[in-house]
């Protein structure tokens, strides 16, 4: 028979759980599925800008002759900077730079989270909510952050200014729960942080990245645990006769 406390957490977790399925369906629907919009479609223009397509050759020069196709993330990479999104067309143009079938091109852009199918708000918040995350409280992270902006997970604000984005692990799951916005991650959040962080972008400051308990990266938060010592003299020998 579970304890109070035992009935108590597995509500918690499966009210969570709830929540992931739900709002993780809609997502992958948006990254994959691809329709023809007056914006995006085949015919929609796309060219790199002179500066841009400098860039691009200095990519490919990275990678060995006859392995252009190797360059395909950093040249989409580079095509979602200049324009906000990858299109269609933009994802076409790569694959014509490349020289890759358009296919091998398609299935990069959707599988990764960073690559935004749908043009996206000044600022892109991504919330990781995979297990450290969501057992760390994403969740109410998560709920902040709609309340505080007024849209859910998919949707970008009417201004422009913001779209909420659900994705999984953002590789920082040491300094859990997570956001990334645009390029910076904002870290060991809790509800007040995503708030002043929210507060701070809509009056045009930029908050600082970074974790927010006061540690410096991912270092124990009650101090050291290990490496307490001082380094060895260059003269230390494990044994005498080595
Ligand atoms: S689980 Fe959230 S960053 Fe890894």
């Amino acid at each position: 028979m579970l304890s109070v406390v035992g009935r108590r957490l597995c509500s918690h977790v499966t009210r969570q759980l709830r929540g992931y399925h739900a709002t993780s369906a809609v997502a992958s629907d948006q990254l994959f599925v691809h329709k023809d919009t007056p914006d995006n479609n085949p015919n929609t223009p796309f060219e790199f800008t002179p500066e841009n397509m400098k860039r691009v050759d200095d990519i490919i020069s990275n990678y060995p002759i006859g392995h252009e196709a190797a360059a395909v993330i950093p040249v989409l990479d580079l095509a979602q900077r200049q324009e906000g999104w990858v299109s269609l067309s933009c994802m076409n143009k790569v694959a014509e730079i490349l020289k890759m079938p358009k296919m091998r091109v398609y299935e990069v852009a959707t599988f990764y989270t960073m690559f935004n199918r749908k043009p996206v708000g000044k600022y892109h918040i991504q919330i990781c909510t995979t297990t450290p995350c969501m057992l760390r409280g994403s969740d109410d992270i998560k709920d902040a952050i709609t309340r505080k902006i007024g849209i859910k997970v998919g949707e970008t604000s009417k201004d422009e200014m913001f779209t909420f984005s659900e994705v999984e692990c953002l590789g920082a799951c040491v300094n859990a729960p997570m956001i990334q916005v645009n390029d910076n991650y904002y870290e060991d959040l809790k509800v007040e942080d995503v708030e002043e962080i929210l507060d701070d972008l809509k009056a045009g400051r930029s908050p600082k990245p970074g974790p927010r308990s006061g540690r410096f990266a991912s270092e124990p938060l009650g101090g050291l645990t290990s490496l307490t010592e001082p380094p060895k003299p260059k003269e230390f020998k494990v044994r005498d006769d080595l």
